[in-house]
């Protein structure tokens, strides 16, 4: 069999395939996947790094962490979801009208599994940049698919609140000021969404939804189905479900985060040892490793269909990101990355 994208709107799904143990859901279950709770982190206060324990743990253990009680109000995540329901439920001519072009990263695209002569449609997606706002390409949006346009616009905004506290503790986890990590970048992260639709598939065996990746981003936020499990993750060599909590949105650290992020040592218990003076250099901080990128997938469902929304955060393709001299010792924290523009 194989599985391949077809434009209209094309990206690419790689190879499908089960490598490595999937642990059941019971054992997922015991596994004690982060739960994060927004409510507690804390804000304005960069005195209380040790409030910000469980979320650096989360970073560094597991990559991936669930946010419950982070604010976005349920009607909000329900409206863009309906949004999207709506978009996947249009006609294929319609959708087409928002096709991906060749060199584009943006708009529709669809992907298709051939077997024996045969092409069966079985998931799509709609790739839209939402910030900085004046990227927007709006040829790529459905703006005749009635309240598609402000459900996003909202959900945007919500993520972007949301994006910007998780900044802001990342940056007091760093030793820095809240806004530590934003300046760095020059005003803020930017934005893009992408809405995914996976179909039901009677012959779930064969195709996985989504095939086994990292992010390129700082951060991705990932809202999904409350009731239909795709997502999982590779935690020590096993594919983990993540198993949805009703209204939570699932944050994964991305490789410009493993690149860039915090350079701090860990004594003892949760002794920082932190430096400020890279805030004059020109290039950002990184973790040497410390925050993981973790690679994960998705499976299809036999029996239901999946929505999943991805709001990636990521630097400007021309910010510089990658060690700062003085965060490097020979000895015990060797430089692992050499600069890079984010855009390579
Ligand atoms: C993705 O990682 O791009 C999507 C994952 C999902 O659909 O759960
Ligand atoms: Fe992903």
């Amino acid at each position: 069999m194989e599985v391949r994208v077809e434009n209209g709107g094309s990206y690419e799904v790689g190879k499908s395939g089960w490598d490595g143990t999937i642990i059941s859901d019971d054992l997922a279950d015991s596994l004690e996947f982060p739960v994060i709770d927004f409510s507690f982190l804390a804000k304005g206060g960069e005195d209380e790094v040790q409030k910000l324990q469980k979320l650096h743990l989360a970073c560094k253990d597991w990559g991936f962490f669930q946010v419950i009680n982070h604010g976005v109000k349920e009607e909000i995540l329900e409206k863009i979801k309906a949004a999207v329901a709506a978009f996947f439920e249009l006609p294929f001519q319609e959708k087409k009208k928002y096709a991906m072009a060749e060199n584009e990263t943006e708009g529709y695209g669809q992907n298709f599994v051939v077997s024996e002569h045969q092409k069966h449609d079985w998931s799509g997606m709609i790739y839209l940049l939402t910030l900085h706002s004046q990227n927007r390409n709006f040829k790529f949006w459905p703006l005749s698919l009635p309240g598609f346009k402000e459900a996003l616009e909202e959900y945007s905004r919500e993520m972007q609140k949301l994006a910007e506290e998780l900044q802001a503790n990342f940056s007091v986890l760093m030793g820095l000021k809240r806004d530590g990590l934003k300046r760095l970048q020059g005003g803020g992260l930017k934005q893009g969404i992408r809405m995914n639709y996976y179909p039901i598939c009677s012959r779930p065996d064969l195709v996985l939804e989504c095939s086994p990746h990292s992010d390129g981003t700082s951060f991705t936020l990932l809202l999904q189905d409350d009731d239909v499990t795709g997502l999982q993750i590779k935690h020590n060599e096993a594919w983990v479900p993540v198993k949805p909590i009703p209204n939570s949105l699932v944050v994964n650290i991305g490789d410009a985060t493993e690149v860039i992020y915090i350079y701090v040592t860990y004594e003892f218990d949760f002794k920082l040892r932190t430096y400020v003076d890279f805030l004059f250099f020109g290039v950002q901080m990184q973790s040497n490793g410390m925050y993981k990128s973790i690679e994960h997938r998705a499976i299809i469902n036999e029996k239901k269909p999946r929505i999943s929304i991805a709001t990636f955060m990521f630097p400007d393709d021309e910010q510089e990101i990658g060690p700062v001299e003085t965060m490097i010792d020979d000895q015990n924290h060797p430089k692992l990355y050499r600069n890079i523009k984010y855009v390579d």
